[in-house]
């Protein structure tokens, strides 16, 4: 969802190998209407069209970033080093240590400047959307219900289970 207009959570991640996992992500934001937008942006590949775009869609509205990456997986790092809005970490999962080395190296960010990281994969992607439609529904009542009505989905669907 989006292009170029504004946007309300900005997704990055460090390789279109990250896509199929972070699409959940995106889907997530498109049930709840959240106007977002998904770019690949590496902090070693292409460290400065990175910076410039975090201060280019920050400037169109960026309240939240989710950044997802593997292995020596710095970039929610560097994404929080030049911002101060809430930034959400995704682990990917990598086919050499399975994705422990992605979430070792999101989760240990020395004191000072936060990366809150989630699970590694699909369920990480899924819950960074949800985590940042939270952030937004501080202040967006509307958001709020939504999140009521997707729980109560939730239980519904686990307390309708029948076992055979
Ligand atoms: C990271 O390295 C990316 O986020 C990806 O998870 C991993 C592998 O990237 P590719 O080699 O598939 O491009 O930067």
């Amino acid at each position: 969802m989006s292009a170029t207009g504004n946007i309300l959570v900005g997704v990055v991640m460090g390789s279109k190998s990250d896509w199929e996992v972070m699409k959940s992500a995106s889907e997530t934001l498109s049930r709840f209407a959240v106007p977002h937008e998904c770019r690949v942006l590496s902090a070693h590949r292409t460290p400065e069209a990175l910076v410039q775009y975090l201060r280019e869609a920050e400037n169109r509205g960026v309240e939240v970033w989710i950044a997802a990456a593997g292995g020596a997986a710095h970039l929610a790092g560097v994404v929080a080093a030049h911002t101060v809005r809430p930034v959400l970490g995704v682990p990917m999962q990598t086919a050499t240590l399975g994705g422990l080395d992605s979430l070792l190296s999101m989760v240990q960010m020395p004191a000072g400047v936060p990366v809150g990281t989630l699970a590694i994969g699909k369920a990480g992607a899924t819950n960074a959307a949800l985590l940042a439609i939270a952030i937004l529904a501080n202040s967006r009542p509307e958001l709020r219900q939504k999140l009521l009505e997707y729980r109560a989905e939730q239980a519904q669907k686990i307390l309708s289970e029948t076992l055979t």
